[in-house]
């Protein structure tokens, strides 16, 4: 009590299979239950996504070939292996497992699949309602070289620009990501842009936001930056201490939104030290020319930088100039958090 495998079945949105074997493969055709794979597999009422992964040889087999195609008939969702280099030492072919970006889209694939079932008992928003809407993320932390190998930098792991993206992505919208030093796998269905400073996020900022419709700006870039970075490597031996001088950078977000169309929806992220995170985030939506702005309380650990969690309250300008809402986002999943940011755009957008 209670029983394990149907147990852990039960308590799963979503079965993915990674890496699959020809041999588990089989097993899964023929409805085996000998191990805790197979038994979960066969217990499970959730999707199942199966990602081969063997030899070249094992893999064209038509044994293995059929038992994938029965697979398929069930409902379960294959993620077709990649071609290159293979486990067995300079073997080459197709039966490499899919990338983690792959494997991803096919989870969010089959679990919006389940979504647009939900959808037609009643929830509005569907899978393609931001069809050709083009959304422009910014993602991560800026850096800013101190010499060749140094720089200053900030905490900003991307997660929440990120879970913005394929948020974005999954409602059907064009996305574009700019990613300041993010080392999180790319979602497969999104534009990437890697940049390193502030100066360089701005050229691409500024490059990308005129085809926009939308405006994320969730990176958090240097407020400063050393004024005159040393080409080579700064020697300890040379210097007895090091004074390090700054400068002001640009305010990005700031400049983006002085240029910004009316019919451009352009939201804002302040990050924000304990009490009057609220107020001050409310002075920055007005001083940017904001439509909203998502605090969050960067005092907390557990929440914010590089956990996956967040806790947000989102400002969003009422229509025709009339007074912000308030919207409390209590501690949940990036991916819920950026959920939430996309309804208030939404709101904002149905507003116009
Ligand atoms: N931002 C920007 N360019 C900067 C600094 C910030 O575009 N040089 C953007 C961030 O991406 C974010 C918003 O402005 O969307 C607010 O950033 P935040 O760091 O909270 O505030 P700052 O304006 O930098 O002010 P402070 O650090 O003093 O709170």
């Amino acid at each position: 009590e209670p029983i394990g495998h149907l147990q852990l079945a039960a308590n799963a949105d979503l079965y993915l299979i990674a890496p699959a074997s020809a041999n588990t493969i089989a097993k899964l055709a023929a409805g085996m239950a000998d191990n805790l794979l197979t038994s979960c597999a066969l217990a499970a009422a959730c999707p199942v996504v199966v990602a081969p992964a063997m030899n070249d040889r094992m893999y064209a087999h038509p044994a293995t070939q059929t038992n994938l195609r029965t697979l398929g008939e069930r409902g379960l969702r294959i993620v077709e292996p990649g071609v290159g280099r293979l486990a067995s030492k300079g073997e080459e072919g197709v039966g490499r497992l899919a990338e983690p970006a792959q494997l991803l889209a096919a989870c969010e694939e089959a679990l919006a699949a389940v979504g647009e079932g939900a959808n037609e008992q009643g929830s509005s928003t569907s899978p393609a309602s931001w069809r050709g809407v083009k959304v422009l993320v910014t993602a991560g932390g800026t850096r800013e070289p101190l010499d060749s190998v140094r720089f200053l930098g900030n905490r900003s792991s991307g997660r929440m620009g990120l879970a913005l993206a394929q948020a974005a992505a999954a409602r059907g919208a064009d996305v574009t990501v700019i990613a300041a030093n993010v080392s999180l796998a790319q979602a497969a269905d999104v534009r990437w842009l890697a940049v390193g400073s502030a100066a360089e996020l701005q050229r691409a900022c500024e490059q990308e936001f005129p085809a926009c419709d939308v405006l994320l700006m969730a990176a958090a870039v240097a407020d400063f930056a050393p004024s005159a970075p040393v080409g080579g490597k700064i020697k300890k031996a040379e210097r007895g201490h090091l004074e390090l001088v700054l400068e002001p950078t640009p305010d990005v977000l700031a400049g983006l939104s002085a240029k910004r169309r009316a019919d451009q929806t352009v939201v804002g992220f302040a990050a924000e030290h304990g009490n009057g995170a609220v107020d001050r985030g409310r002075d920055k939506l007005a001083a940017k020319g904001l439509d909203a702005v998502v605090v969050n309380d960067i005092s907390r650990a557990d929440i914010g930088f590089d956990v996956d969690a967040n806790e947000v309250t989102i400002l969003a300008a009422g229509p025709d100039g009339g007074a912000l809402t308030s919207t409390h986002v209590p501690r949940a999943g990036k991916a819920q958090v950026a959920d939430a940011v996309l309804d208030a755009v939404e709101s904002l957008r149905r507003g116009r």
